[in-house]
């Protein structure tokens, strides 16, 4: 059954309401194939029930809006639409793979960008492509989409965690104030928390300043800009209160733990799966501050 009864019509396109009964037969062209389904949220469906499944699933979400992309004679090429039951709109879209390299799939997600943009009155759409999907992040910069942030997934088949690059297009561009939250931890030795964070969580220094240092940025990433946090150094009488951050990575929580433990950081116990979906462990400083390693279950 479709959702929705809304066609789109592009140059070369027909976006018709995605009907998982209907057209499974000609999307298993793609859903079937394990290249096209590399970056997908789940495994290549084995067969046509499993793609029409899959399509009803998403289909079925409330607030999805899914297109099956058609030549101008009805062949199903692939989809494209808006995903269901996410916070800000969400863009999806996939190809045959003899369908790539032509044009198509910017064709039908700038359709469906200016149709969410236009007649359905939407703020904002958004893309979460893996960084690695070179294609895809083209495709959503042909359609106006542009980086706004990074995020670490867990696919349930994937042995680990990836980078996906948020890329959002609001309806009308508005100004960004605030770039980023830094945090300052309060701790008794600059230089020694640097050096253990170094070798906990191969951690670099921005800046320092002093000598020894007094103030100094914890930088979380090899490049200019990214997550960091600074640290000031205290007094030996004074009195600190401890915080918490949580550190968000990309990576498999396993073998940071065991970093963490070789440098000679005080852990406390084996990472642990959370009810929200991560596998944290908690690193905790000389002044009781503690950093929570956390990444996708
Ligand atoms: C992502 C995906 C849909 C992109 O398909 P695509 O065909 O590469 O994307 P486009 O439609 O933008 O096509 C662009 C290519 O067509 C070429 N092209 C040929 N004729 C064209 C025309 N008339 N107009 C525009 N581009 C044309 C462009 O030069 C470009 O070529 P290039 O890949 O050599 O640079 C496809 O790779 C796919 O299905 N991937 C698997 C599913 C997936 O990852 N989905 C996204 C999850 S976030």
């Amino acid at each position: 059954m479709r959702a929705h009864d809304t066609t789109l019509r592009t140059a070369r396109l027909t976006l018709t309401p995605l009907d998982p009964a209907a057209d499974a037969g000609q999307l298993h062209r793609a859903y079937g194939d394990g290249e096209v389904m590399r970056w997908w949220t789940r495994p290549v469906c084995a067969d046509v029930a499993d793609t029409e499944r899959h399509l009803a699933s998403c289909a079925g979400r409330s607030g999805a809006r899914l297109w099956t992309v058609r030549t101008a004679d009805g062949e199903a090429l692939g989809m494209a639409g808006l995903l269901g039951e996410v916070e800000v709109p969400g863009l999806t879209w996939l190809l045959r793979k003899d369908a790539w390299g032509r044009g198509y799939a910017t064709e039908a997600a700038t359709a469906v960008v200016g149709h969410a943009l236009g007649d359905l009155g939407l703020d904002r759409v958004e893309a979460w492509v893996e960084a690695a999907n070179h294609r895809s992040l083209a495709v959503a910069a042909r359609a106006g989409l542009s980086e706004r942030a990074r995020i670490a997934q867990h696919y349930a088949h994937r042995d680990g965690p990836h980078e996906a690059v948020v890329l959002g297009r609001p309806r009308e561009e508005e100004p960004r104030t605030t770039l980023g939250v830094i945090a300052e931890l309060p701790v008794r030795d600059v230089a020694a928390t640097l050096a253990l964070l170094g070798a906990a969580l191969g951690a670099r220094t921005g800046f320092a300043i002093g000598e020894p240092p007094e103030f100094a940025e914890v930088a979380l990433t090899p490049w200019s800009a990214g997550p960091r946090f600074r640290l000031a150094a205290v007094g030996r009488r004074q009195r600190v209160s401890p915080v918490r951050l949580h550190l968000d990575v990309a990576t498999a929580a396993g073998p940071l733990h065991r970093r963490a433990v070789a440098a000679g950081a005080r852990v406390d116990g084996e990472p642990t799966r959370q009810p929200w979906g991560r596998t944290e462990f908690v690193i905790t400083l000389p002044e009781g501050h503690e950093l929570t390693v956390s990444a996708p279950a």
